[in-house]
């Protein structure tokens, strides 16, 4: 499962003028000058990671397309586009669309009535789709999905606000390890993944810096500060982390693995 290309989205609309999730101070000034060398370092450090990099256009009205994580979930050539919770990122939908139109994929939707926020909430893993639910996706969408993509589904529950989406508490390895963090799960534990990962917590401080939120390449494994313990667990794991400081997007709840999308 080796990632090859992966999309990204400029962010020279990007800023919080709204909020929609507890890490958003509506009025926060961003340092865009800062934001855009924080992105370009991560694009730079993913594509010394082994991918290359595919953009979808920035746009004036939708400050949060920077965070193409949530764009959908694709399976092989087939995508199913994001049904955002909130309206303030429903317009992106047609842009992803249309990009993903553009690019060869075979497009699909999911019935409105299900809120889906992509690899924010899940993602196919084998002939599994490992998902969570609660915030801002919703576990019919998930069942749905899993339907479309004939994939088993192993789904679970978040808990917290904070932890809005799975990739801000969860992420997963090429050596089957993965990292994630307790409280964000109505089942602390996580015992639906047991037997798929081998489940490490990290601490609170880790969670607060969104170290979950690290955007794996291959082999390599990019945090979003370099003051997170995780990241000499993943190193006595054999793989290879790096940083790339995102501090600037922090303000509006992502980091690294927020910004990105594996497209294969
Ligand atoms: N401000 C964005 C939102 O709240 C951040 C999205 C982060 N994306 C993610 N995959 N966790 O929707």
């Amino acid at each position: 499962m080796s990632t090859k290309k992966v999309l990204m989205s400029s962010p020279e609309y990007f800023k919080v003028e709204y909020s929609i999730n507890p890490w958003m101070i509506e009025g926060t000034e961003v340092d865009l000058e800062l934001a855009t060398r924080q992105w370009n370092n991560l694009k730079t450090t993913i594509e010394l990671s082994g991918a290359e990099v595919l953009l979808v256009p920035a746009h004036p009205d939708q400050p949060d397309l920077v965070f193409t994580a949530n764009s959908g979930i694709i399976k092989d050539d087939k995508v199913l586009i994001a049904n955002f919770k909130f309206n303030e990122r429903v317009g992106e939908e047609a842009l992803f669309e249309n990009w993903f139109k553009d690019n060869g994929y075979q497009v699909g939707r999911i019935p409105k009535e299900y809120k889906f926020e992509g690899r924010g909430d899940a993602f196919v893993y084998g002939d599994k789709l490992i998902g969570s639910y609660g915030i801002r996706s919703d576990k019919e969408a998930l069942i749905y999905i899993a339907e479309q993509f004939e994939l088993e589904p192993i789904i679970v529950e978040l808990a917290q606000d904070k932890f809005y989406h799975l990739d801000t508490c969860f992420q997963h390895f090429s050596t089957g390890d993965a990292i994630f963090y307790p409280e964000a799960f109505k089942d602390s534990s996580l015992s639906a993944f047991n037997q798929i990962f081998n489940l490490i917590p990290v601490s609170e401080n880790d969670a607060n810096q969104l170290a979950c939120n690290a955007v794996v390449i291959n082999e390599s494994v990019i945090f979003p500060s370099d003051e997170i313990d995780a990241i000499e667990t993943v190193s006595n794991l054999g793989l290879t982390p790096k940083v790339a400081n995102v501090s600037e997007f922090l303000k509006s709840g992502g980091a690294c693995q927020c910004l990105v999308i594996a497209l294969n």
